[in-house]
């Protein structure tokens, strides 16, 4: 950029003061390295870390997990002390839990905490599909009302929700930049437009009470909460228990700032960097990552998916470049109400089968450049099947197996291994079809008009459109070679601490796994 070139952007965020929460994660990390990188004009960065068993302290967790994350190589280019000196000036590290009331602190310190910052970004979440429900509900949903008290309280500063597509759930078509309703049980509205969210509250804690009252094998438990939130979640229209809870998050807070300023940033897949800082960074193994896997490793042949659907996948910087923008238009304009949506649907559509026969072919032809995804060539044909079908074999399977079990009444006690296995698949494949098997679109008209509206300076710095990424070039020259390197490296780091080997710990018997990070 010209020394005479205006960034609206930075001019709204100079010296202010940012609090965000979630930078131990994936895109926590990369909303924090680019302010530090191209907002140098920013105040000041707060991050509320929890303190782990390793790490108690947050500047302690601070150091050793995140300023260590490859992430900050660009900026270390520049030198290791003056990235101390810009850290040194800019970070502040509380030890801080989001979800406890006044985030564990103090009245005293919560109340100076809030009387020091300008604007609150909330990245931390549970991105588990399949997580207890008392558990999702305290990070996704109620720790809204500790946020909403903060900003109040700090003079109703500008809340940044971040929030994903897919609380749409069930919903079908085209889904713009506003609330939906539930696609399942019918949840009513006051005048104001705000669902009832309360009534869903007391009958989800009523179960969650039931459970914890029936069980008590603290195993059992967790599986059984973990159950219980797929049911809700499938009952309200959802596929999984995180984007039902981050549904109800979003109402909470809406309802809570009724008169504040809030933006919700919805991402849809975030996949890793497409230009910047690096290109394919990425931190761990995402969701639509599980089908390259489970191809790379030939662990399954056929696979659930609608070819004709809409993967919504967006790189990580342009997601982040998504927030510093909304955040940059709150202090501008505040006392407003509004939802981006940080996806590629609408602008650059790529079809399920685009997406997977281009990685698929990538992987076969130049497996050798990718020795962390691949052992060897792989050999398996990989075949997308509708799911209507795939899940009625697999219940003619079942049957069989049952029928078999009947006829045996000695091994037929116990659920047989391929039985439960099969269960295990359905549940997945459940949980995995909102991705895989897509009926809506999503659109960012909304986020666009931002872009247009912060003038051609910001739309080069901060990115946020898109249509200018070619999906080949993206997927063979970017996205599989910094899964390869970063998103593998990172999982062989975390199987090794754990004193299992990665061949164990990277893909799991079905392709589509628990492990693989969600949206
Ligand atoms: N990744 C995607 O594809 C995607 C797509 C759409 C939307 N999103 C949204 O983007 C945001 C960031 O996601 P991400 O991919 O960066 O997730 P991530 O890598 O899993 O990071 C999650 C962050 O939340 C924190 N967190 C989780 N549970 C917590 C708890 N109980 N108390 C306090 N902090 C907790 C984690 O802190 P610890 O390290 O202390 O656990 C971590 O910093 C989330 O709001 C997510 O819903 C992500």
């Amino acid at each position: 950029m010209k020394a005479n070139e205006h960034s609206l952007t930075r001019q709204l965020l100079q010296g202010k003061q940012v609090l965000i929460t979630g930078t131990s994660g994936f895109l926590g990390k990369v909303v924090l390295e680019k302010i530090l990188r191209e907002i140098p004009q920013i105040g000041g960065v707060t991050l509320i870390v929890r303190g782990s068993r390793k790490y108690p302290d947050a500047t302690e967790r601070f150091r050793a997990e995140i300023l260590s994350s490859s992430i900050f190589d660009r900026l270390k280019e520049k030198g290791a002390d003056q990235l101390q000196r810009l850290v040194d000036e800019k970070v502040h590290c509380i030890s801080a839990e989001v979800t406890e009331t006044r985030f564990g602190l103090s009245e005293a310190a919560f109340a100076k905490l809030a009387s020091e910052i300008d604007v609150f970004v909330n990245s931390a979440a549970s991105v588990n599909f399949h997580e207890p429900l008392d558990q999702s509900l305290k990070i996704n949903t109620y720790c809204l009302n500790q946020i909403a008290e903060f900003a109040n309280l700090a003079g109703n500063i500008p809340v940044i929700q971040i929030s994903t597509c897919y609380v749409n759930g069930h919903n079908r078509g085209e889904i713009r930049e506003a609330v939906y309703g539930p696609a399942g049980t019918h949840v009513p509205r006051d005048t104001a437009g705000h669902y009832d969210i309360e009534s869903i509250f007391s009958v989800l804690e009523h179960k969650i009470a039931q459970v914890k009252a029936s069980i008590t094998e603290p195993k059992a438990r967790e599986a059984a909460l973990a159950d219980l939130g797929l049911a809700e979640a499938n009952r309200y229209g959802w596929g999984d228990t995180y984007t039902f809870t981050k549904w109800l998050g979003e109402q909470l807070i809406r309802k809570r700032l009724s008169d504040g300023t809030l933006t919700i940033v919805r991402p849809s897949v975030v996949e890793s960097c497409w230009e910047e800082p690096r290109r394919g960074w990425i931190e761990g193994v995402k969701v639509c990552d599980a089908i390259l896997l489970a191809y790379a490793r030939e662990k399954v042949s056929f696979f659930p998916a609608r070819k004709a659907g809409v993967v919504d996948i967006i790189p990580v910087d342009l997601v982040a470049n998504s927030v510093i923008l909304a955040m940059a238009e709150t202090l501008q304009a505040p006392a407003a109400f509004r939802i981006y949506q940080s996806c590629s649907g609408s602008r650059n559509p790529l079809r399920v089968g685009r997406y997977v026969t281009t990685i698929c072919e990538e992987v076969r032809v130049n497996w050798e450049k990718y020795p962390r995804l691949c052992r060897k060539q792989p050999q398996r044909k990989f075949i997308l099947v509708n799911k209507y079908l795939f899940v009625s074999a697999i219940k003619a399977v079942q049957a069989a197996l049952r029928l078999g079990q009947w006829f045996n009444p000695v091994r037929g006690k116990q659920p047989s291994k391929a039985l439960k296995m099969l269960e295990s698949t359905l549940k997945l494949t459940g949980i995995y079809a909102t991705y895989t098997s897509p009926r809506y679109v999503f659109n960012n008209d909304r986020l666009m008009d931002l872009a247009e509206r912060m003038g051609p300076v910001d739309k080069a710095l901060f990115p946020v459109d898109a249509a200018r990424i070619d999906w080949d070039e993206y997927f063979c020259d970017v996205h599989v070679a910094g899964l390869n390197h970063y998103g593998m490296e990172d999982r062989e780091t975390l199987a090794s601490d754990a004193e299992t080997g990665p061949e164990e710990e990277a893909v799991p018997d079905q392709g589509l796994e628990n492990g693989a990070s969600p949206a």
